[in-house]
């Protein structure tokens, strides 16, 4: 019988090789390409009036929020952004010339935000959210650089970002980059209303609304079709709902409850709360009632999908389930309706509803679990700038309690959620209220 014979080592070599090429070839090829790095500057006819629709277009893009620590200067930086990885620290974007952007040029700063690259060329991190800022044209990314060059320049050194080994390795983005991130401007789609496609640049660029709003995957990334179908903000431990789902989603919305809750904070439908207060007061509440609407609109033109609520693994028992109910019913009469009434309606826009909302029926019963524990206040807005608040049940209420009154909200007046559990209370009173 004769053997066949396989070239062993001449095909080891070669496995070898493309292992240790391929890596090689991927970063080369990161480093030296340069996408729209071709694009001049469009000529500008009113510097004042350009500096100006710079300021509006960095509060679209919410970049003070992250460039400023609470009590500190706008845009010095230093704020902390923790992530699975490690903590990143936000550096300071004023025009002083040694620790600031003070000697980027306008094609430096275009650089950054359409291909996520640092004045010396190195790879930023994406918690810099450039993966939608990419989205942002050329004349409004020269709008924004101009805005900041005016901005008083202050001297903050660089923090050093604490990430674990191996993601304190800047070149390994380049890894990340070629499976993750794809440089391109906004598109207009022509079958499209101009507003349809003013709204579709501000969610999927400036605004960044998929950072959040959408699930990451063990690097770190969103989906490239940048979908808007929900997901858990990791460290943060807050969900964000899919904006494009069933139950969840915004089909149910009319325009005018998702403007008001965008502009102001509150509406008809519900209130902002956690990152998303932040969002409102910091970004939304100062755009223009045009682009709200925009967006808006957009959004709701998102295709709905229907979302699929895990089954309550928590409690399987029924008469568990029924004691559990029975509590949180009892609690609910005691607690909670003389705001959220006995229907679960609400007395909105000052008590939000909690019947078939996002803020209720997601998937995760984190947002409510926190919102009993530690309470809280939509943001002060121009449209509401005195908010009601809910008070904290935490400090006098058990996890069982706390998961009884959250299961009973969330299965009650048709809502279907799942029940949840002591144990699921527990983990998010251990999350360090911010
Ligand atoms: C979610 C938080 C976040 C937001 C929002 C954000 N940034 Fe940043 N930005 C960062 C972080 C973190 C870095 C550091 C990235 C790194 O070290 O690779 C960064 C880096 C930068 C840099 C590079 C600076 C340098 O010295 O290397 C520029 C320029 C910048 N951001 C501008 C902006 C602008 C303009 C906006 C708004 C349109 C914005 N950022 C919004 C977090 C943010
Ligand atoms: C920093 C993270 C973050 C960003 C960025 C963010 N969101 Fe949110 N958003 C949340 C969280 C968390 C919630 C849930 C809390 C709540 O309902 O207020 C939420 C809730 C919402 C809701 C209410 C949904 C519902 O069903 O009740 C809407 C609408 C919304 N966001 C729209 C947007 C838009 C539009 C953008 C982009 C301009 C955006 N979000 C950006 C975190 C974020
Ligand atoms: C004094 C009035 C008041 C009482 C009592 C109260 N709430 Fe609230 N609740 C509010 C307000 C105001 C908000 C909006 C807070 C925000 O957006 O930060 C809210 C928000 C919520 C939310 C998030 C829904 C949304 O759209 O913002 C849930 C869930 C909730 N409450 C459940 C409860 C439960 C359960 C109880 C009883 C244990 C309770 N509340 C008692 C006033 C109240």
């Amino acid at each position: 019988m004769s053997r066949l014979r396989i070239p062993v080592r001449p095909l080891l070599w070669w496995l070898l090789a493309t292992l240790l090429l391929t890596p090689l070839v991927v970063l080369v090829w990161q480093l030296v390409t340069d996408p729209g790095g071709d694009q001049p500057s469009p000529p500008v006819a009113d510097a004042s009036e350009q500096r100006k629709r710079g300021q509006y277009l960095a509060r679209a893009g919410n970049c003070m929020a992250c460039h400023t620590v609470r009590g500190g200067a706008d845009y010095a930086g230093g704020r902390g952004i923790p992530t699975p990885f490690g903590e990143l620290f936000s550096p300071n974007i004023t025009p002083d010339a040694e620790t600031g952007i003070g000697r980027w040029s306008a094609d430096d700063f275009w650089r950054a935000m359409h291909n996520g690259r640092g004045r010396n060329g190195e790879f930023l991190y994406p918690a810099f959210p450039y993966p939608n800022y990419t989205r942002v044209t050329r004349a409004d990314s020269d709008a924004i650089h101009a805005w900041l060059r005016t901005v008083p320049a202050v001297h903050s050194p660089r923090k050093e970002h604490t990430l674990r080994f191996p993601y304190n390795q800047r070149w390994l983005l380049a890894g990340w980059r070629a499976l993750y991130f794809r440089p391109g401007v906004y598109q207009p789609d022509p079958a499209r209303a101009p507003d349809w496609n003013r709204g579709a640049y501000l969610v999927q660029g400036l605004g960044h609304c998929n950072a959040c709003h959408a699930t990451r995957n063990q690097f770190g990334a969103t989906k490239l079709s940048g979908e808007l179908t929900g997901g858990l903000i990791p460290m943060l431990n807050w969900y964000a709902p899919s904006l494009a789902t069933g139950a969840e989603g915004l089909a149910q919305w009319s325009s005018r409850d998702l403007v008001a809750l965008l502009a102001t904070g509150v509406s008809d439908r519900g209130a902002v709360f956690g990152p998303m207060a932040e969002v409102v007061r910091e970004s939304l509440q100062h755009l223009s009632h045009a682009d709200i609407r925009a967006m808006a609109d957009y959004m709701k033109s998102l295709p709905q999908v229907t979302s699929v609520m895990p089954p309550a693994a928590a409690i399987a028992r029924p008469e568990q389930r029924d004691a559990t109910l029975k509590l949180g019913a009892a609690l609910y009469e005691k607690q909670c309706v003389q705001c959220h009434r006995a229907d679960g309606r609400g007395q909105p826009p000052a008590f939000p509803p909690l019947v078939a909302t996002g803020a209720v029926m997601t998937p995760s019963p984190v947002n409510a679990i926190r919102m009993v524990l530690n309470g809280g206040y939509p943001p002060s807005t121009s449209g509401n700038p005195r908010p009601y608040g809910m008070p904290p049940y935490g400090p006098f209420m058990s996890d069982a309690e706390v998961a009884a009154v959250v299961s009973y909200v969330r299965t009650s007046w048709g809502n279907k959620g799942a029940v949840v559990s002591a144990a699921e209370v527990a983990r998010a009173r251990a999350v360090p209220v911010e």
